[in-house]
């Protein structure tokens, strides 16, 4: 046991569910090795890290506010880092701007947290870093369930995304270590594990390790043969791949929770031409038909992109169509920000600021619209929950196979069990139900 005094780290995560891993993988990396406490409270940290997300602008924007406010709350010998995407896109910039940042740590580095944070000045955002091999210390945030990643960066151009220049060129972490992981969180309690990558089901194109193979669906069902794991969900898949093989291991495999995120974009295919996609509205609804066909309480959330620089009304109206079709149970909606070294930076835009509100305004109406009716259905249906927090009144809270979050009144601690609950009333959000 070390008698050296514990330093408080405060860490604030934005963005996606691959910077929250990361910054488990940080704090985990930061307790271990150098003796670490994390703190809620900024005042208190002798180390604040921001886990920045570059993907829109205003959270760019943003950060140097921020960075300001905290150097002015912070203990005075107190060090700042700033990781993740912005770090990587940024870069030396940050510290130009913002001199009293002590290190600069890109998305594709956070194993490399304890050096960062030994030098003054510290900048690394090299893309070509490989961290597939590298096997961080586990830190939980939750009992039950936990991200694992399985790929880390993206081998698209989507033209208006920023993700494969700060994030790097995709490469497949091998099937090995994802199975050794997923084995030992399930031998400390975990029951359901969220397998995260930019674009899962391309899982297996390129490895580091040349002796490594295996595909996306090889990996689910090797990761499923794993007794004590009860569920497996992934972020996100791309339209693009999922072939036949890909939706009938989703929907037979029993371990898998049938709740799917797949992101449309936009539902014109001009627009999905000029996004550098590879897929049609045509595909996309054929997919999630297939998939609502095969499986009966299937869940479909989406990303959409509205007011992309060549969107028409037409074009719109095609997003609009889409959403009407297919249902989704979830809808992420963006308005579209430019973004440097994209390609959709160069595009002339035919949409006003006025229009991309305007449409965002529709598309988020309609989707109340048709969650307003879609939730009594709900009512006397039945879903397995896995309970896994406490509510300050007594009530538990868990999760459905397909994603709802679910209410009950207990006596007896439930916590870690999954339980076939009966649904009895609705919310916009979540329902609430009795264990039968
Ligand atoms: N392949 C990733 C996508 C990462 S970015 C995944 O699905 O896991 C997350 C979402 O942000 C994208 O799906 C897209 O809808 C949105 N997005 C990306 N770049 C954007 C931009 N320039 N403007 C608005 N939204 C954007
Ligand atoms: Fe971005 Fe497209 Fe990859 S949205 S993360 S370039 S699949």
């Amino acid at each position: 046991m070390s008698s050296l005094p514990n330093k408080k780290l405060f860490i604030q995560t934005m963005g996606c569910a691959m910077n929250e891993k990361d910054s488990e993988n940080m704090i985990a990396e930061l307790c271990i090795k150098d003796n670490y406490i994390l703190t809620a409270t900024l005042e208190d940290a002798d180390l604040i890290i921001l886990n920045t997300c570059s993907v829109r602008e205003k959270p760019v924007s943003k950060l140097f506010s921020l960075l300001g406010e905290i150097n002015k709350q912070k203990k005075q010998k107190a060090k700042i880092g700033v990781c993740g995407c912005t770090a990587s896109h940024l870069s030396s910039e940050i510290i130009k701007r913002a001199p009293y940042v002590d290190f600069v740590l890109g998305a594709r580095h956070v194993s490399k947290i304890t050096q960062a944070i030994k030098t003054k000045g510290f900048v690394d955002v090299d893309i070509d870093y490989d961290e597939t091999a590298y096997q961080f210390g586990s830190f939980e945030t939750q009992t039950y369930k936990r991200k694992i990643n399985i790929s880390i960066g993206c081998d698209k151009s989507c033209t208006f995304c920023i993700v494969p220049n700060t994030r790097g060129s995709e490469i497949s972490i091998p099937k090995e270590l994802i199975l050794q992981e997923i084995s030992k969180a399930v031998d400390g309690g975990v029951l359901e594990v969220l397998l995260l990558g930019q674009n899962v089901n391309n899982y297996g194109k390129t490895f580091s390790n040349k002796n490594s193979k295996s595909s996306f669906v090889e990996l689910l069902r090797d990761i499923s043969k794993i007794k004590k794991l009860k569920r497996i969900r992934f972020a996100s898949p791309h339209p693009l791949h999922m072939d036949d093989e890909f939706i009938d291991e989703f929907v037979t495999n029993d371990k898998i929770c049938k709740n799917i995120h797949i992101p449309l974009q936009s539902g014109s295919s001009k627009v999905l031409k000029d996004m550098r996609r590879g897929y049609t509205k045509e595909w996309f609804m054929n997919r999630c038909q297939k998939i609502r066909e095969l499986s009966k309480d299937v869940r479909i959330s989406t990303d959409i992109i509205v007011g992309f620089p060549t969107e028409s009304q037409k074009d719109f109206d095609d997003t609009i169509d889409v959403i009407k079709k297919v249902k989704f149970d979830q809808i992420f909606n963006f308005k579209y920000s430019s973004r440097p070294n994209t390609q959709a930076e160069h595009f002339s835009s035919i949409v006003s600021k006025e229009q991309a509100s305007s449409r965002l305004e529709q598309v988020i109406e309609l989707h109340k619209t048709q969650i307003d009716e879609k939730m009594p259905s709900n009512i006397n249906k039945t879903y397995k929950v896995l309970f896994e927090q406490k509510k300050e009144n007594g009530n538990f809270i868990g999760f459905s196979d397909n994603g709802y979050q679910i209410e009950v009144q207990n006596e007896k601690d439930i916590l870690g069990e999954i339980l076939d609950v009966n649904i009895t009333n609705f919310h916009r959000t979540y329902l609430e139900g009795k264990i039968i």
